[in-house]
């Protein structure tokens, strides 16, 4: 049985509303993967770049300057990442695609917890650290020989090999970006659960969905501002929030 009675009480509205859904979207940051162990990138104290310069780190600008501390960073990163496990919250959100007419997750987070968990209809905006690509070319890289060099080298042109993630001044996939878009436009309730709301495009999304006629609920630690007509949030850990609400609203849900 879930423990709720520290939660924000879930509104009986929402719960219908949700019921009663045809299309549901939802775009995930970094928070929900906080209950996993992975660091966000902004809390002031454990956030990554709290601890470290992004100009570094994730441009590509700052790979060409030194390429081998992208790549030991960006390995490190990605072991974390590989060690962690979905944590409630990500196996709530596939219980909601379960009872859902149709669901679109977008997620801006890298980690694949969410393929992990069993997410579905699911788009990356910001790539996915098990994945690699040349850096000259930008296709896909599956494997290289072995090699003390770091990075590796690509086989095709060698050209340093990258991890498929996208990073600060990089253009998202138009594909990725059409498929938010019509997600947006279709949503009749749109999630926005552990992001900061400080990176374009996935910044903007919420103002979409709401243009579109969309309800929003925001799921996150943070107080911030945003406002919208039609407006649900919760300040609470999005592991015992979502459970909580995806369990209020479809009670037979295997949480
Ligand atoms: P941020 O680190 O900017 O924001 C994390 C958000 O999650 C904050 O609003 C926290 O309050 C919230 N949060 C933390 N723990 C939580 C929890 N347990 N439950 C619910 N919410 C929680 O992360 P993002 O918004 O994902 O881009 O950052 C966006 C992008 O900036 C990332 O994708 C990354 C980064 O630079 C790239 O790497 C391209």
């Amino acid at each position: 049985m879930l423990e709720t009675t520290s939660l924000p009480s879930i509104p009986t509205a929402l719960c219908e509303r949700l019921r009663v859904a045809r299309h549901v979207t939802v775009l995930t940051g970094a928070g929900i993967s906080a209950e996993s162990g992975i660091p966000t990138f902004r809390d002031p104290r454990t956030g990554l770049w709290a601890k470290y310069d992004f100009a570094d780190l994730a441009t590509r600008a700052g790979f060409k300057r030194n390429p081998q501390l992208v790549w030991d960073w960006t390995t490190e990163l990605h072991a974390t990442m590989v060690r962690a496990e979905p944590n409630p919250a990500h196996r709530a959100l596939v219980a909601m695609e379960n009872a859902l007419p149709a669901f679109t997750l977008l997620t801006q987070n890298v980690d694949n917890l969410h393929q992990r968990a069993g997410s579905r209809n699911m788009w990356e905006l910001h790539g996915n650290i098990t994945r690699y690509k040349c850096f000259e070319e930008d296709l896909p890289v599956d494997t290289w020989p072995a090699t003390d060099e770091r990075p590796p080298r690509c086989t095709r042109c060698g050209g340093h090999i990258r991890h498929d993630i996208v990073w600060f001044g990089e253009l998202l996939s138009t594909t990725v970006l059409a498929a938010a878009e019509q997600a947006l436009q279709t949503c009749d309730v749109f999630f926005a659960i552990g992001t900061s709301f400080e990176v374009h495009p996935a910044s903007t999304f919420a103002r979409r969905a709401s243009q579109h006629g969309a309800i929003i609920v925001i799921i996150s630690l943070d107080i911030t501002n945003y406002a919208a007509p039609d407006l649900y949030r919760f300040n609470a850990p999005a592991g015992c929030m979502l459970p909580a609400l995806v369990q209020a609203t479809w009670p037979e849900a295997a949480v």
